[in-house]
């Protein structure tokens, strides 16, 4: 189905729009979220630049965008490369910026009991630091355009406790207190701010980390009984950069398949 084109026009950055995992098989591209998300925001229409620490893997999107588009090497873990992310894309854009999506973020193994600071530090700065800093950067063309919409990947483990990771979890119930900030803060000024909270998703990221085997075991917690596709987070994303989400501002959106929906019994047969 041809995407709708709600972004016309719009100059978009994608922090985070590379991807490192493994393709799956038959996949031209390996598919992560935050390339999912920039190829769907240049298929609705959207000018998109793409930063990554790895300037290979900004270009590969920008290479299959259906559109116009620059790869930008930013490193989110440093402060002076987010801001010179951000004043790339606002020039590219000839003083414009209209969406900015915050997807970078480092996932982590360690639970309390061996948490080590080198781990902790590193999420912070990537999973929050690097998105407040970025968003900060952005506001000044959008406060003079009267007109932005920000984007946050998140992970339903800022929400409830997955038992893996706590600078994981932490931190991304952090992003979402920036996410809701910038939301509330600017709300009068016509910027709005929101975020997707994924549940499992079959990326890139998941098959680097967990391996190419089928996900079986986490669809199985899954009410739809499989996991979702970058595409589908980049559909949702997509909705809540667009004038569809325009009186929509301060939401976490619960991209999971029901997960966080459901007690968690075993599921009936029918
Ligand atoms: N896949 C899932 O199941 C799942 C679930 C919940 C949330 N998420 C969220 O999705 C986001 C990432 O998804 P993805 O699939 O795009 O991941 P990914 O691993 O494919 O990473 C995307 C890109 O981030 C880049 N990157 C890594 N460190 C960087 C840094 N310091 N500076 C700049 N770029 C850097 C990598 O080079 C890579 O190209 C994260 O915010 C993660 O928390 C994923």
């Amino acid at each position: 189905m041809a995407a709708a084109r709600r972004l016309e026009g719009r100059i978009a950055y994608v922090l985070g729009g590379g991807s490192d995992g493994p393709a799956r098989p038959g996949e031209a591209l390996p598919m992560g979220n935050g390339r999912a998300i920039a190829l769907r925001l240049a298929a609705e229409g959207a000018t998109v630049v793409v930063g990554d620490k790895v300037l290979a893997r900004a270009e590969a999107t920008v290479a299959h965008l259906d559109g116009p588009g620059l790869a930008v090497e930013v490193d989110a873990a440093d402060p002076a490369s987010c801001r010179a992310a951000v004043t790339a894309a606002i020039e590219h854009g000839a003083g414009r910026l209209d969406v900015v999506v915050c997807n970078v973020g480092l996932s982590g193994r360690e639970p309390l009991k061996v948490q080590s600071l080198e781990d902790w530090d590193l999420a912070s700065d990537v999973n929050v630091r690097s998105h407040w800093l970025t968003a900060q950067a952005a506001l000044g063309p959008m406060l003079a355009q009267r007109s932005g919409a920000f984007a946050f990947v998140g992970s339903t483990a800022g929400v409830y406790s997955s038992r893996r990771s706590l600078s994981y979890e932490a931190t991304k119930a952090a992003q979402l207190a920036v996410m809701r900030h910038v939301a509330v803060r600017y709300a009068d000024r016509g910027i709005r701010s929101n975020a997707v909270v994924l549940g499992n998703i079959d990326s890139a990221l998941v098959r680097r980390e967990f391996g190419d085997a089928p996900g079986a075991a986490r669809a199985a917690v899954v009410p739809m009984g499989r996991e979702g596709r970058p595409e589908e987070a980049a559909g949702a994303v997509a909705f809540l950069v667009s004038d569809d989400a325009g009186y929509v501002t301060g939401q976490s959106l619960l991209v999971d398949g029901g997960v966080s929906a459901a007690w968690p019994v075993p599921p009936v047969v029918s």
